[in-house]
Order: C-alpha cells, then sequence, then structure tokens
C-alpha cells in the first residue's frame, strides 16, 4: 500500500487540508473521526459511555480497515492515534508516508477556543491543550516522514508543500 495518513494536533487542520486533496486530485480521501461517528455517533458520547480505551480501539479498527482498501488512500487520523504503536505500524508499513501538520500552540488554541466537540479539551482549554501539546509534539516528529509547517498558510498553501515534499521522497 501506498497511503498517505496525515497526523498533527486536534485544530491543526487535518480535515480541512484532506478536503483539498480531496477536490484537487480526486483522491480517496477518508477522516477516521468521520468513519467513526458515522458508524458509532458522537465522539463524545463515546467517550462519555464507553471511555477514552474504547475509542482508541475503534480507532485501531478503522486504521486498519483504510489501510487495507485496494487503492491508494489519503487518510486523516484524529490527534490521539500516534499514541498507539499498533497504530504507528500500520501507518508505517509498506509504501506509506506520514505526514504531520505542525502549528504552533498559540494558533491551535485560537481555532479551538469555541470548540466543544472534542471531549479530550473539555474545561480548561489552555491548560489540556498544552498538556496535550507536551505529550504529543516529540511523538508526532519523531514518526513523521514529512513535516510541514502550517502556521499562517492556507489550505491550498499547506496542500501545495505537502505534493512538494512528497515528489521529493518518490
Ligand atoms: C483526539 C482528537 C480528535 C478525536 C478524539 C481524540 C485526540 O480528532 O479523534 O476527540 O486524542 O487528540 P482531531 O485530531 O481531528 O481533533
Amino acid at each position: 500500500m501506498n497511503n498517505r495518513f496525515l497526523i498533527g494536533m486536534p485544530g491543526c487542520g487535518k480535515s480541512t487540508v484532506a478536503a483539498v486533496f480531496d477536490w484537487k486530485y480526486d483522491e480517496q480521501v477518508y477522516d477516521t473521526d468521520d468513519c467513526i461517528v458515522s458508524k458509532h455517533g458522537e465522539i463524545s458520547k463515546i467517550f462519555e459511555e464507553y471511555g477514552e480505551e474504547y475509542f482508541r480501539e475503534i480507532e485501531t479498527e478503522v486504521i486498519k480497515q483504510l489501510n487495507d482498501i485496494e487503492y491508494d488512500c489519503f487518510i486523516s487520523v484524529g490527534g490521539g492515534a500516534v499514541l498507539r504503536e499498533e497504530n504507528v505500524r500500520i501507518m508505517k508499513s509498506d509504501g506509506n508516508k506520514i505526514i504531520y501538520l505542525r502549528t504552533k500552540l498559540s494558533t491551535l488554541e485560537e481555532r479551538l477556543k469555541n470548540d466543544t466537540t472534542r471531549p479530550l479539551l473539555k474545561g480548561d482549554l489552555k491548560k489540556r491543550l498544552n498538556k496535550l501539546f507536551a505529550e504529543r509534539s516529540a511523538i508526532y516528529e519523531g514518526v513523521a516522514d514529512i513535516i510541514v509547517d502550517t502556521d499562517g498558510l492556507t489550505p491550498e498553501q499547506i496542500f501545495e508543500n505537502i505534493s512538494t515534499e512528497l515528489r521529493g521522497i518518490k
């Protein structure tokens, strides 16, 4: 498989950039959160009723299923997907590539200040975001084949930068 996986913090623009790939390239684009919601309902409800571990199980199942599709896909994964070794192993298997959308904490904070959909950010947004950022930044950088900085760029510009980088490592 030669799938492309988009990773990064909540609010880094993974879904928006994936949508650009959809209309510019007519690629097969998937979003793991969307797949989970369409099959199991709202993510905040899943966390509330069954807990984070259950959500992570479903997330891994979805990543496996998408990776096994017969054609190459562009897959945006939830911000916490890199926390499981199994997910990283799948995302790094065969000819797959992982693209990290790196975004400054201040930008994420600004984008997410009115968000109510992400269970891990409920409560003190700044504190929670800081914690996730501190825990995950090195992991994102460590697993990525490509790192694209997104601050101040439009989704189209980010798309162009990713495309250029991907051509460079083919
Ligand atoms: C999560 C991020 C969310 C979603 C879930 C858990 C996380 O996706 O998968 O709420 O652990 O960071 P986004 O990264 O698209 O917000």
